[in-house]
């Protein structure tokens, strides 16, 4: 995979028309962590991004509760929920990578600012997701659609705009269960395509939601 190539492909391609949903979360973000991408910053949004999964991992067992005596169906369901486990562990890995390199550049973090008002947005999040996918699974898939469209423009904006990283190589403890890179700037394209793949995880959902 040419990461380079994956970077200018987010470049130049347009943001989705993102809802007010994820604006008023966008506009937050900005409001609390500052304008500018930061390594903190990107944790925060990988703490929120774990969560649509967990709540449509929560309400498709429900389904399968409901829904083992037609086996097939149940079986569906339960193979959506291995989708939504594998990208919940993906969002897991960039979580894990950005605490690791948020310790080693020794970065001072504040308790309330980046520990719990983390938690409270995720919170809220969990809820507002898990409503709208019980309403519509479409509402749900598209709002995390634009989150994960989102994140995918500012880890490859990230990359580009700071060349420093191009020069600073990636041997992490995470590289045996991630992935090695040359340079944290692969590092940084790599996981703005994963962002990338689940938007289109999502958007392919949103196209066809029955669950
Ligand atoms: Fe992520
Ligand atoms: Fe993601």
């Amino acid at each position: 995979m040419d990461l380079l190539e994956e970077q200018n492909k987010t470049l130049k391609s347009e943001k989705l028309p993102y809802g007010p949903l994820s604006r008023i979360l966008f506009w937050l973000m900005d409001l609390i962590y500052g304008k500018p991408r930061s390594l903190s910053k990107f944790k925060v949004l990988e703490v929120i991004a774990r969560v649509p999964y967990q709540a449509w991992e929560n309400v498709a067992y429900v389904a399968i509760t409901h829904t083992y005596k037609t086996p097939n169906f149940a079986r569906r369901i339960f193979e959506f929920v291995r989708e939504s486990r594998e990208q919940q562990d993906n969002e897991q890995w960039h979580l894990l990578i950005l605490e690791e390199l948020v310790y080693k550049e020794g970065i001072r973090e504040g308790f309330i600012r980046h520990r719990i008002i983390p938690q409270i947005l995720a919170f809220f999040y969990y809820h507002i997701s898990w409503i709208l996918y019980v309403i519509r699974p479409a509402y749900s898939y598209r709002l995390n659609a634009h989150f994960e469209d989102h994140a995918e423009h500012e880890y490859m904006h990230y990359a580009a705009e700071n060349k420093a990283l191009e020069e600073k190589a990636y041997d992490g403890d995470f590289s045996k269960d991630y992935g090695r890179f040359n340079t944290l700037s692969d590092l940084f394209r790599k996981i703005g395509f994963d962002e990338r793949h689940h938007k289109e995880m999502s958007l392919l959902r949103m196209a066809d939601a029955r669950f």
